[in-house]
């Protein structure tokens, strides 16, 4: 079975074909951040503009690159929602279009629900993907989540940020420490370097029971810093990343812990772009030696967003015997059930 997807939900247009729910036959990623740059995050009618001018070569690509014929297709899957009105928009109408007019299938994916899905794309892990059910951190720009994963499309949401995302406090800080945008991935190479114990910065929620978290304190602490002692440089920038990536880290690598011994599992995926994170991965790593819980991280290229991960949750959908309406529509805050 051959699924093609697409994903547009936010600065990325993304299209993949998977065979057979497993195998990557093609995974084409077109970033706008260039573009977004210059405004310092990005501007949603831009990335409309941009998802037009762009889709149908990706998708073109992604066939090419799979070595298929459009008419080979046996279902597509659009990313419907949560994420930006115009962007979803171009995907979903595309993914409609394309299975109208080949006389296929469509499903729309919650992008979430790709996020969830990547670890069991082949080669996504070695490991093997987690069993059900396990303990989910999605972390991404626009989420972080702690989910109980029942099964494929059953997912029992434990606790969320109260107001920023993890990405978005990367991205945020990284635009007032002037390192451009986004700045989690600038961030985290500079971190590599510096001292993660050279400032104090503050830990949200850490005390309390529930799996919520909390960042914009954590930002607000580095901006007032910042406005006080001015901008670091050199060395003392790296000691500022390590210092406000292990703040952001320690929280989601505490929830976590909690989360797998409220739940009484031991099975921890961590999922999202933030998950591309270093030291993220090697905090998480170091707990799970300490716990004795196994940790699932997706290659990079599948933390970020992809279509390989809407098309494999797309698979799932197809073969449950859900089929998206040509009237079927996007919905930007679409919540994961
Ligand atoms: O999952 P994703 O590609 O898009 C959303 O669904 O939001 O995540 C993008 C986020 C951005 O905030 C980006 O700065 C962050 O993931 N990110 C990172 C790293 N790579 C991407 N944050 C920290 N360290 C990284 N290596
Ligand atoms: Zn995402």
């Amino acid at each position: 079975m051959l699924v093609l997807g697409l994903e547009t939900s936010c600065d990325e247009t993304a299209a993949a074909v998977v065979e057979d729910g497993k195998a990557i036959r093609s995974n084409i990623i077109s970033s706008q951040v260039l573009v977004h740059a210059e405004y310092g995050g990005v501007v949603p009618e831009v990335a409309s503009r941009q998802h037009l001018a762009t889709v149908v070569k990706v998708v073109r690509a992604a066939l090419a690159e799979a070595r298929v014929q459009p008419e080979e297709i046996d279902g597509i899957a659009a990313t419907c929602g949560p994420g930006l009105v115009g962007p979803l928009l171009v995907g979903l109408e595309l993914g409609k279009s394309m299975a109208y007019a080949l006389g296929r299938p469509v499903v729309g994916v919650n992008h979430l629900a790709g996020h969830l899905a990547a670890i069991f794309l082949e080669h996504a892990t070695n490991p093997p993907p987690p069993p059900f059910p396990h303990v989910a951190l999605l972390v991404s720009g626009g989420h972080t989540t702690l989910f109980r994963v029942e099964g494929q499309a059953r997912t029992c949401l434990l606790g969320s940020t109260r107001d920023d995302a993890a990405g978005e406090a990367f991205d945020k800080v990284g635009k007032l420490l002037g390192l451009g945008y986004p700045g989690g991935v600038v961030i985290d190479r500079l971190a590599g370097a510096g001292d993660a114990k050279a400032i104090s910065l503050p830990r949200a929620l850490p005390g309390r029971e529930d799996l919520d978290f909390s960042f914009s304190g954590l930002k607000t602490a580095v901006a007032t810093r910042l406005f006080a002692f001015g901008r670091p440089e050199g060395p003392a920038l790296a000691d500022f990343c390590a210092s406000f990536q292990a703040a952001v880290v320690d929280v989601l690598v505490r929830k976590a812990r909690r989360a797998l011994a409220r739940e009484n599992l031991c099975d921890l995926l961590v999922c999202g772009g933030v998950a591309a994170n270093r030291g993220l991965r090697q905090a998480l790593a170091a707990a799970a030696a300490e716990d004795g819980f196994s940790l699932y991280v997706p290659a990079p290229v599948l933390c970020t967003d992809n279509a390989a991960m809407i098309a494999l949750a797309g698979t799932w959908a197809l073969a449950r015997g859900e089929r998206g309406a040509l009237d079927l529509s996007v919905d930007p805050g679409l919540p994961l059930s």
